[in-house]
């Protein structure tokens, strides 16, 4: 814990009214500025106005990126920029394990399910081969499994999309299961072309019904003790893997992010109802699975759901690995977990709770990184100090660290113990007064300056009396990328640092509708804009790539879109992907050398009323055929850098 922690709980400033806080930040600035700079941020009727003092976009439409844009297009299919090709190269039900049968969408069985392929690709890591080494053209590509989508997988299911779940069999409800969690493919890269080794000793499937443990602070707490489980330290499964990242060892940490959907039960039955309710979960039950499975129902098992939501650590190069569940990390609808090695070897972890008005946190190390012990470093992330970030007027970023016994964290306010901080994080962030975000998605550090980056997707619940200074448009329907700096540069950035300052990168909306309030750099074209930014990466020279979520409701394709963090490209998104019809794009994911983009198209199709109604039979278009979420190689047709 920082020395002054106490000062910086005590010295709140969310408590003071935001409206009143903003009056003194507009009256200073108009002061500062005087009233023609304060025009220059195309406030609008309906926007109440950002209080981000904004660092100013350069003249000119001088992107460093070397491609022409794509043009904006929304069809069937997906589409990738002049010069550029698009592989796809694992879908759904494409075999993993040497055994695995063909896919087959009409005689599919869970035992097919777990050897091939699973559903909703989201996350996608690349892990060069031999471990330790940089290739480009040899690696495990591991990728996350959010969620099944009943409604488009099953030919003999006709149901819509939120009905699904009450009429599904057995093995369909098992099928699902075994669709979700992880599938581990090593590739190579011949000709220009990237394949699927199934003959790879790595391959692997990681599902609902595969055995993990539990490890951190929560581990053996009662909260976490099951019939199945008394000593509250083993787990059957994971599921809602979402966003993730990668540590310098080479084990991928994948998130958790909304498994109260599996569970069913009524929350207010039960003897945890108020911090059931503060998870998210109602009574749900959307996969149909607690009508199968007891320990998913929440009135018979009210702690199983307390073994989900977790940060988890997978080690790809070792195919006989146990996942293992990382409490200290703390427990929240996790979107990512990305790693940076601080300047003193400390390993930071920043993280996002996608949730509306939730938070974001960040995770340092006590230990330090061990480049020549790998198996030292699979236990640094038990023990370190969990934080999560207040976003001042003033431009101050303080992280107000989640330690039991310090600040409100007290027994008296129903924390026991660090186990019960973890678990009950949203709680402990509540009354530590972090600031509450517009639905925080990915979070990652550009790797030239060392700032960092926190995608904020949208939030429609936001209303012009609850704004704070970070998220400062009501009703927003369109997302902002916020710039976190921390103190020094590049390698010598501080992520360990109690205090950071803090600005917004990009208002993301239609910049020819005033009412959107959007902000991008002005030689922004029309096809460049975009709005519902969700993951993020960045190549080698510091360009960030976004893919989008949501795009579809404003009768958009979601893509990739390139942007510069700095220079006079600062903020001047170009379009390089768009996905198929009900896609999300998500899980971009860079080559080391920087010539192959991966990137998820996630639940095409997912937009379709019934199966016998489909948008879409994306990638295949077959007759028969479901959609199906694959992973996508993008590489230039020259074979060059992507960014160029
Ligand atoms: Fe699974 Fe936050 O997206
Ligand atoms: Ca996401
Ligand atoms: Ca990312
Ligand atoms: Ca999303």
């Amino acid at each position: 814990m920082g020395d002054n922690t106490a000062d910086l709980i005590r010295s709140n400033s969310v408590s003071k009214p935001f409206n009143d806080l903003l009056a003194e930040r507009l009256t200073r600035r108009d002061v500062l500025r005087g009233s023609a700079a304060a025009g220059a941020l195309a406030v609008a009727p309906g926007f109440v106005g950002s209080v981000f003092e904004g660092k100013a976009y350069a003249a000119g439409t001088a992107s460093s990126l070397g491609f022409t844009e794509l043009k904006r297009v929304y069809d069937e299919t997906h589409h990738v920029a002049p010069g550029f090709k698009a592989q796809v190269l694992a879908r759904w039900g494409d075999r993993v394990l040497p055994g695995a049968p063909e896919f087959d969408p009409e005689k599919q069985t869970p035992e097919a399910q777990g050897q091939q392929f699973g559903y909703n690709n989201d996350f996608v890591a690349f892990l060069p081969l031999p471990l330790g080494s940089n290739s480009s053209e040899n690696g495990l590509l591991f990728v996350n499994h959010e969620y099944p989508n009943p409604h488009v997988m099953f030919p003999g299911l006709i149901a819509k999309e939120d009905e699904a779940g009450k009429t599904m069999s057995k093995e369909q409800v098992d099928i699902g299961m075994a669709s979700m969690g992880h599938s581990v493919v090593e590739i190579v890269k011949k000709d220009g072309a990237w394949q699927i080794l199934t003959d790879s000793r790595f391959n692997r499937r990681i599902t609902s019904f595969t055995p993990m443990l539990i490890s951190g602070p929560a581990v053996g707490h009662k909260m976490m003790q099951t019939k199945a489980d008394p000593d509250g330290a083993r787990v059957i499964g994971t599921g809602a893997n979402c966003g993730g990242g990668v540590t310098p060892w080479g084990t991928v940490l994948s998130c958790e992010e909304f498994p109260y959907s599996y569970f069913g039960g009524d929350p207010a039955k039960t003897d945890q109802a108020d911090h059931i309710k503060r998870i998210g979960m109602e009574s749900e039950d959307y996969y149909g699975i607690a009508r199968f499975y007891e320990q998913y129902d929440v009135e018979k098992e009210p702690n199983e759901l307390n073994r989900w939501q977790w940060v988890v650590e997978v080690d790809p190069y070792d195919p006989a690995s146990v996942p293992v569940k990382r409490t200290a990390l703390g427990r929240m609808g996790h979107e990512g977990a990305t790693v940076v090695v601080n300047k003193d070897n400390r390993i930071v972890v920043y993280m996002g709770d996608d949730d509306y008005f939730e938070y974001l946190f960040r995770f340092v190390t006590d230990g330090a990184y061990d480049p020549a012990n790998r198996e030292a470093n699979k236990s640094l992330l038990d023990k370190g100090t969990l934080s999560v970030a207040r976003f001042d007027v003033d431009g101050t970023l303080v992280w107000l660290p989640l330690i039991h016994g310090v600040g409100p964290l007290t027994a008296a306010n129903g924390f026991a113990d660090q186990g019960e901080v973890v678990i009950k994080c949203r709680q402990a962030a509540d009354k530590l007064g972090a600031t509450p975000m517009d639905r925080p998605e990915d979070f990652e550090t550009n790797p030239v300056t060392g700032r960092v980056y926190a995608i904020m997707t949208k939030n429609k619940k936001r209303k012009a009396d609850n704004l704070n200074p970070v998220n400062s448009r009501p009703e927003n329907k369109w997302g902002h990328i916020i710039e976190l700096i921390p103190p020094g540069e590049s390698k010598d950035a501080d992520h360990a640092a109690t205090s950071y300052k803090w600005d917004i990168l990009m208002l993301c909306g239609d910049p020819t509708k005033p009412e959107h309030g959007a902000r991008f750099h002005p030689g922004t074209s029309a096809d460049g804009w975009f709005v519902t930014p969700d993951n993020l990466c960045f190549d080698a020279k510091g360009r960030m790539w976004i893919a989008t979520d949501g795009q579809n409701d404003f009768e958009l394709a979601d893509g990739i879109f390139g942007v510069d963090t700095d220079g006079p490209g600062r903020g001047l998104p170009k379009a390089l992907f768009a996905g198929p019809t009900g896609a999300e794009v998500t899980g971009p994911c860079f080559t080391p050398d920087g010539k192959t983009l991966f990137v998820s198209v996630q639940h095409p199709g997912e937009n379709s009323e019934t199966i016998e109604k489909l948008s879409t039979r994306w990638p295949d278009f077959k007759d028969g055929m479901p959609p199906r979420p694959a992973v996508v190689a993008i590489m230039r047709e020259d074979g060059g850098e992507i960014g160029g």
